[in-house]
């Protein structure tokens, strides 16, 4: 067994990177790995759905199966609001923040942040999906219940940040500010190993990520980039390979490994892109630039946008160094 570390073993050998008690964020993690192999087991047990009538029907007790990134969505709530470390949480799912009421809840130092299910129109076609999270250190006073200040913090002062991706294995990875590190899950046990150490994103690579179907849409500047991807040169290896799953999670991790661009621009349809920028884009931001890459919505880092609203939208560059700043060459000339 040496040589094999465990998500547990590693965050506590590893506590120097977090600059706030070990203790809390162990327990912030111990709650996202508990619903996260919860959310596992029904996303893996999805396509049965239909086979065993559970989808749809109500159940023995009366109530409708729920749709999983409800279920997702109560899984991370329940998880969190037990331990007492977050004091309020921010999800894709609700329209507005939840203050948790507990006088316990009421003294966590955190707020949490979320998109409990990522890519959820993949689930029925058995493509990966995931989760996202962002944490804060709250700016109310603690003892009292959280405010929506506290959510709305820019991306640079993320305590953590993370996926969970329920893919052809289960990973989880993170970063506290002192790299990245991702995990593999073995279903057998239950436990996420650390497989994927200091993970890096190479400089350049030949992956280029954007939902082509919306090209009419796109500003001049992005048309023009997609068009330099597809051109052929040899020495920058092009043409691109164009590879879009529609999970930003999956798009994310394949582009972490490989190298490439992931692209959710703004366009005519959506003028300020369709991502959302604190439980999307942010936390994907400080991963990226903890792995050596960029992320930004065209000209402006991502982290140092300032938030206004919960449910904000801003288009992303995000990827290898070169690539985006590539990209940034095209907006900076055609717009
Ligand atoms: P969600 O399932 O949480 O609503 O997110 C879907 C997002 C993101 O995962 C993905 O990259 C993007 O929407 C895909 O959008 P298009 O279908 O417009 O390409
Ligand atoms: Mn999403
Ligand atoms: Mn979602």
């Amino acid at each position: 067994m040496s040589g094999i570390k465990t998500l547990g073993e590693f965050l506590i050998e590893r506590q120097s990177d977090y600059q706030y008690a070990t203790g809390e964020l162990s327990r912030i993690f111990g709650a996202i790995r508990l619903a996260s192999r919860i959310v596992n087991r029904e996303v893996n047990k999805a396509g049965l759905a239909d086979i065993i009538g559970e989808t749809g029907v109500e159940n023995i007790q009366g109530e409708t199966q729920q749709k999983l990134d409800v279920f997702a969505d109560e899984k991370f709530m329940e998880a969190l609001r037990v331990r007492g470390d977050i004091c309020g949480i921010g999800s894709e799912e609700q329209d507005d923040f939840v203050a948790f009421e507990s006088e316990h809840s009421k003294s966590g130092k955190y707020v949490l942040l979320m998109d409990p299910l990522d890519g959820s129109s993949n689930i029925d076609v058995n493509v990966s999906i995931g989760t996202i999270f962002s944490v804060y250190r709250r700016v109310s006073q603690i003892g009292t219940p959280a405010v929506l200040g506290d959510f709305l913090q820019e991306g640079r002062k993320q305590v953590a940040a993370g996926y969970v991706i329920y893919g052809s294995s289960t990973m989880l990875v993170y970063t506290t500010g002192g790299g990245v590190n991702g995990f593999t899950y073995d279903p057998s046990i239950g436990v996420f190993y650390l497989s994927h150490p200091d993970m890096i994103i190479p400089e350049t690579g030949n992956i280029y990520s954007i939902n082509e179907g919306n090209y009419i849409h796109f500003p001049d500047g992005v048309k023009k980039y997609i068009k330099y991807c597809q051109e052929e040169d040899i020495e920058t290896h092009r043409p691109y390979t164009g590879r879009y799953i529609g999970s930003l999670v999956a798009d994310f991790h394949r582009n972490l490994i490989k190298g490439g661009i992931y692209i959710y621009p703004n366009s005519t349809k959506a003028p300020d892109g369709k991502l959302r920028l604190l439980y999307e884009c942010n936390p994907m931001a400080f991963l990226m630039e903890q792995a050596g890459g960029i992320a930004t919505d065209g000209k402006r880092a991502i982290l140092d946008i300032p938030a206004t609203d919960l449910h904000q939208r801003v288009p992303l560059f995000i990827g290898s160094k070169k690539m985006v700043e590539k990209a940034h060459e095209f907006v900076a000339e055609f717009g």
